[in-house]
């Protein structure tokens, strides 16, 4: 490949590597593996394999826009490059940072219900430590300390939307950013999908017949030109049991950051 005069890197077949026109931006566990899976079905989008981490790791950011641009996949000139790093939408420097590299840049923020996300999040923790052989507390002495929410639970902070959305909305107009309802994607992901393609101004083309209930896996798969699959096991995994008590206190917890969340917005969702 030889670098083109646009920045960009060409290839003989006509491919080139793009900086993203699209970012999936988070949240953790909203659902932005089935997301950007989804609009891949779309011909007209490219996606990145792996989540890039470059706006929010201090040790990529240090190689500049053309180690990222390396990291993109090879795309015909007018495909979209989209690229999903969760871990973009609560790092309070990224904004600012991905503002720099493109002021226009379309942003897609999947979420879901906070408490829900929070056991998502500490089933994942849970998960990956196991495979390290490694223990992990039960989710109740996670999630309560001196018979209160533990405040110092790092998913928590996560689930608080408005705090992170206040980061964005100092770079970019609510316009710029289009908020996937990850609780509608999983139960019906075609009309979220079809909202999605609205947004960034593609050809209508994904199809009600591109997803199908997985009774075994309990989730909507993808059919593509006739092959079908499902997302991987690690995605849609079973969470702990939670005493009752203890989920109503979350839900409480999370009662008025969802509303300023709402709020900042100007739109509500059906959480809890
Ligand atoms: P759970 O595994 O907790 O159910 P992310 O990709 O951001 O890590 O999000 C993972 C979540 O995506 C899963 O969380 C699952 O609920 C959700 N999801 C949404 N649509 C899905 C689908 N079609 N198949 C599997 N998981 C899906």
């Amino acid at each position: 490949s030889s670098p083109a005069d646009n920045g960009t890197t060409s290839h003989p077949n006509g491919t080139l590597q793009q900086l993203p026109h699209i970012l999936i931006i988070g949240v953790r566990k909203g659902g932005t593996r089935a997301l950007i899976e989804m609009l891949s079905l779309h011909s007209s989008v490219a996606a990145a394999q792996n989540e890039v981490h470059f706006f929010d790791w201090e040790s990529h950011f240090q190689r500049g826009l053309p180690w990222y641009l390396s990291q993109m996949p090879y795309a015909f000139p007018d495909q979209l490059t989209v690229e999903k790093t969760p871990a973009y939408f609560t790092s309070s420097k990224v904004p600012k940072r991905i503002h720099q590299m493109n002021t226009d840049i379309k942003l897609l923020l999947i979420l879901r219900d906070p408490t829900e996300r929070v056991l998502s999040d500490y089933t994942q923790v849970f998960y990956n430590r196991l495979q390290k052989h490694k223990r992990y507390q039960p989710i109740e002495s996670v999630l309560v300390k001196d018979g209160e929410i533990n405040l110092g639970y790092k998913a928590l902070n996560r689930s608080l939307y408005y705090v992170h959305m206040q980061n964005w909305l100092q770079y970019f107009p609510l316009e710029s950013i289009h908020i996937v309802d990850g609780d509608e994607l999983i139960r019906d992901p075609f009309p979220e999908m079809k909202k999605v393609e609205r947004f960034l101004k593609l050809e209508p083309q994904i199809n009600a017949s591109n997803f199908y209930f997985n009774k075994t896996k309990g989730f909507y798969c993808l059919r593509d030109h006739g092959r079908e699959r499902c997302l991987h096991d690690s995605k849609g995994r079973a969470h702990p049991h939670v005493a009752p008590a203890i989920l109503q206190k979350l839900y409480q917890f999370f009662h008025e950051p969802n509303k300023k969340f709402f709020e900042l917005v100007g739109r509500t969702f059906n959480w809890k």
